[in-house]
């Protein structure tokens, strides 16, 4: 099973936690988000994917409160993203998921810092309008890189099919045989990536977890096998598992309860799980002394 020591972290780095767990390709820290990233070092990780909570009285089941004031919300956020942007490397690549109207204020934080890619729209099924606004039909995910994408790998999609008849449900004008064999190019419109709601889907029964599509395709979209991601809000694990699925390297954080990801990541990888991650932790994190030298430089 999952390594639960120190394993593979100098005594010397200044990292004052051990991991949760460690699989062949990750480790997740059973702690705060900004309290790991104030421990990374800079311009290490090619993509950070990140599902925050959203500060609208979900319950998360573990004891967070997710509740509090809006100036609260956005400062403690604006911390979270500015970090997630410092450890990206040039030309690494920031997925954020959020309500459209977070997402606006989120996208204001990631042009301080990043460029914009794309707004992706997700289509959002079972929800109903509240007061005077429109039907609410999608979340966003935010697409950002820092500079030139080092990596923009081209995802395509199987030509959709009635699910009962199986034919093909457009006739693309007379133009079928023009349509690459590889499948469609996937868009910014993603129809097909509601939340799962049954709880016989769900790692975490009661609380919503992304469809693994989502992490999935922002990894396939943004990095090859063997790069780093972080996700600093673990939840049920779903980026995890998507980088174990995809072979990518990774870092994740949940304050509260990680035995859902444990149980996840068993279930899936049972001979995945080995006791050391195939890359360097180490590497990642300061030591003691990068440390209190970096601290230096960025008050100076
Ligand atoms: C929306 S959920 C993430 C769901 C996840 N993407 C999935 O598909 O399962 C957000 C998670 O962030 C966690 N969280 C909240 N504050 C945190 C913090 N400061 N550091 C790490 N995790 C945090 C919550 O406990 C919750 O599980």
């Amino acid at each position: 099973m999952a390594n639960h020591q120190n394993q593979g972290l100098d005594p010397g780095a200044a990292i004052p936690f051990a991991p949760f767990l460690t699989t062949s390709h990750g480790v997740l820290y059973q702690k705060d988000c900004l309290e790991v990233l104030a421990a990374m070092r800079s311009e290490i990780v090619d993509c950070v994917f990140a599902d925050p909570p959203f500060n609208i009285g979900k319950d998360y089941k573990n004891g967070f409160n997710d509740r509090v004031r809006e100036n609260q919300y956005y400062e403690w956020c604006k911390s979270w993203i500015y970090e997630c942007c410092r450890v990206i490397k040039p030309g690494g690549s920031f997925f954020l998921y959020a309500l459209p109207e977070l997402a606006v204020r989120f996208a204001g934080f990631l042009n301080e810092r990043m460029d914009f890619r794309h707004w992706i729209a997700l289509s959002m099924k079972g929800t109903f309008p509240r007061g005077r606004k429109l039907y609410p039909a999608h979340y966003a995910l935010l697409y950002y890189t820092r500079g030139t994408p080092a990596t923009f790998n081209r995802v395509r999609l199987p030509v959709p099919v009635c699910r009962h008849c199986r034919k093909e449900l457009k006739d693309y004008g007379g133009h079928r045989d023009k349509l690459n064999p590889a499948g469609l190019n996937l868009s910014d419109f993603w129809d097909d990536t509601s939340p799962n709601r049954h709880k016989k889907f769900k790692v975490r029964p009661g609380v919503n977890e992304l469809k693994l599509i989502v992490p999935e395709r922002a990894l396939l979209i943004s990095t090859n096998p063997g790069d780093l991601v972080f996700d600093p809000f673990g939840g049920g694990g779903s980026t995890y598992q998507a980088a174990e699925n995809l072979h990518r390297n990774w870092i994740g954080t949940e304050l509260f309860d990680c035995h859902h990801i444990q149980r996840r990541l068993e279930d899936g990888y049972p001979l995945s799980l080995i006791q050391k991650p195939g890359f360097s932790v180490k590497d990642c994190f300061y030591t003691n002394e990068d440390h209190k030298n970096e601290v230096l430089r960025r008050i100076a």
